[in-house]
């Protein structure tokens, strides 16, 4: 995607294959840094540590992870001990096990000198992959947008959550795709950006990389998302995904239940973006049963660093809810837009 007027990805293979370049979303949106990753340590503590985060994008992070560590050691061994450390960075986007499953079971089956090289070049098809996917959500998601009218003046007001854009992805996004899109064929939009309190990721990436490709766009407080769809300001809500379960349960950014609830209470469609690496089959009940991360309470407590509460307060901080199937009205995918109800008896192992 653009930054002025130059073309980026959120990650590239460094042109000596000794590793990858990523963009350090921790100092955006005020420096645009680019940070070399050349081991298993470094890409586990891109993810850990989120200077690349957003589900796809950990996936195609860990991966490479694992590539880079096969240089060390190829043994099977030693491969599933570098799957299980990039895998437990974190613990409730899909996407990172997806990854980590590809480059695994296309390795264990080869010699042990044509491992690391084998995992390499899955890893660059990954990320062509991770493109051409999001593109196609893009598409799919355009034909949504086009079927709205807009309820008040004469452009679409979609809101959204989290960051879900190219910075998430390798490229294109997931929920922003459709919105790009949609942007760049001329169909009238703007986007309510919720700021995604504790870390921010709507306000420091979101509104960012909807800046940098002129796409107009309103930073709102979380809590003003309800007001707005009450008071008819929101034609539909765009989110991405971290995990989809088999009956359409969908895990993603802390917050964006709630968004779900006001968004039915009011008949505002909530369309869940995501690639068919998001949907775990082996899950029924998302609440139960998704892997929710809780991340330090520090990021509760401070914020621009100064401490926000008395020093005795604890702070618990889940990073994703769970938003069940029902208050979804669809789910765009590569493969197309699908009810909720529909992923199990869509899901490519099934067609
Ligand atoms: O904690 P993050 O920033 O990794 O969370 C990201 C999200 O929740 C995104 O909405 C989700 O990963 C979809 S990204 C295309």
């Amino acid at each position: 995607m653009r930054i002025g007027n130059t073309s980026h990805r959120s990650i590239t293979a460094l042109a000596d294959a000794s590793g990858v370049s990523i963009i350090d979303q921790t100092v955006l949106p005020h420096q645009l840094t680019r940070l070399s990753l050349k081991s298993l340590h470094d890409c586990a503590h891109a993810i850990a540590a989120m200077q690349v985060r957003g589900a796809p994008l950990i996936g195609i992070t860990g991966a490479y992870g694992l590539a880079l560590a096969l240089r060390e050691g190829a043994s099977d061994a030693l491969a599933r001990t570098a799957h299980a450390t990039l895998n437990a960075t974190r613990p409730t986007a899909v996407n990172l096990r997806w990854a980590l499953d590809r480059v695994l079971n296309c390795v264990l089956p080869l010699p042990l000198a044509q491992r690391a090289d084998a995992a390499w070049a899955l890893c660059n098809a990954l990320a062509e992959e991770d493109v051409a996917t999001n593109r196609a959500i893009g598409e799919h998601g355009l034909t949504v947008l086009r079927s709205l009218k807009p309820k008040c003046g004469d452009r679409l007001q979609i809101m959204t959550h989290c960051n879900a854009g190219w910075l998430a992805t390798v490229d294109w996004g997931t929920a922003l795709a459709p919105i790009y899109l949609a942007h760049d064929a001329g169909v009238p939009l703007h986007v309510w950006v919720s700021e995604t309190r504790p870390r921010n990721q709507g306000a420091a990436l979101t509104a960012w990389e909807l800046a940098q490709h002129g796409v107009p766009h309103t930073l709102i407080a979380d809590n003003a998302s309800g007001h707005l769809i009450q008071r008819a300001e929101v034609d539909a809500v765009m989110v991405g995904a971290d995990r989809i379960t088999a009956r359409g349960d969908v895990a993603n950014k802390i917050g964006t239940y709630m968004k779900a609830l006001a968004a039915h209470a009011h008949g505002v469609p909530f369309y869940v973006a995501a690639p068919w690496s998001t949907i775990d089959l082996t899950l029924q009940d998302g609440v139960s049963e998704i892997p929710i991360e809780s991340r330090s309470g520090d990021e509760v407590l401070w914020f621009n660093g100064a401490r926000t509460t008395p020093v005795q307060t604890q702070a618990f901080n889940p990073a994703f809810d769970v938003t069940p199937a029902h208050l979804l009205t669809a789910i765009i995918t590569e493969r197309g837009t699908l009810a909720p109800g529909d992923v199990q008896k869509s899901s490519p192992s099934l067609v």
